[in-house]
């Protein structure tokens, strides 16, 4: 796999974790600092694949790293490029990638605008889209609405004192893109909003097929309700909601 900005090698760590059978993760960073802190991270935390370094700027060079990988992830290093170098490193991305494409950006509106432009131009070069979209069709989201999802992370003593906070956790929110060269079975539909519970029953947005659409499941239906109840922001929902 290969972790294009890698930065302290977030998504090269998140990677390894899920696959451990990895046999080669490449860092790339133009940062020699990031590089140096990324790799000793990796292989503090016991990840069993050689690591290869490459300092280059992703935006300069005609190719990334040779051969083309598996898996490409870049994680919040697009949102850095400028609007003009946007298509062509996205060509570069696609090119190195024999896999699977993974993007993951801040969870705004101008990174979900921006999103949706590079995923136009995947679908143009012949990807897949694998997530979060269940379609290939244009986003259907109205436009002052944007596509994001949220993890909680938890923040250490050092993380408080530098940020100068109390709370023990984050809500970091994200946009992201994963596309393939190979084929996925879709989910019927992803939730792409908080569900909002309430006395009568759960609300959910849904982005569904091609259509974005709001969705309400009362209480009284127990079978969908007790199995819908346990989903949350971001899951796939695998029957039309309809059948749940
Ligand atoms: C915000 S950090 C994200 C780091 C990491 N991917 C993460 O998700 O935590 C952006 C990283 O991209 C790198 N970067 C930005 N533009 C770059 C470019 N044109 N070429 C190489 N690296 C770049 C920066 O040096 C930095 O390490």
């Amino acid at each position: 796999m290969l972790d294009v900005g890698c930065g302290l090698g977030a998504g090269a760590c998140a990677a390894a974790t899920v696959w451990p059978s990895i046999a080669e993760i490449a860092l790339l960073d133009r940062s020699a600092l990031f590089l140096r802190l990324a790799t000793e991270l990796m292989k503090d935390s016991g990840v069993p694949a050689p690591i290869k370094a490459i300092e280059r700027d992703f935006v300069a060079p005609p190719a990334l790293a040779e051969p083309p990988c598996d898996l490409v992830v870049i994680g919040y290093a697009l949102t850095e490029v400028a609007e003009s170098d946007l298509s062509s490193v996205v060509d570069r991305l696609w090119a190195q990638t024999s896999g699977a494409l993974v993007i993951i950006e801040p969870g705004t509106p101008r990174d979900h605008t921006r999103l949706m432009v590079v995923r136009d131009q995947l679908i143009a070069l012949g990807a897949n889209i694998l997530a979060p979209c269940p379609h290939q069709a244009p986003c259907p989201l109205p436009a002052n609405d944007w596509c994001h999802f949220s993890v909680r992370l938890p923040r250490r003593r050092a993380h408080r004192l530098v940020k100068d906070v109390a709370a023990p956790f984050e809500d970091e929110k994200f946009a992201y893109l994963a596309v393939g060269r190979f084929g996925a079975s879709r989910p019927s539909a992803r939730i792409i909003a908080p569900p909002r519970a309430n006395k009568a029953g759960i609300s959910l947005k849904l982005c569904a097929g091609k259509a974005f659409r709001e969705t309400f499941i009362p209480k009284r239906d127990k079978a969908r309700y007790e199995k819908i109840r346990r989903k949350d922001w971001g899951d796939p929902l695998r029957a039309p909601v309809e059948e749940i």
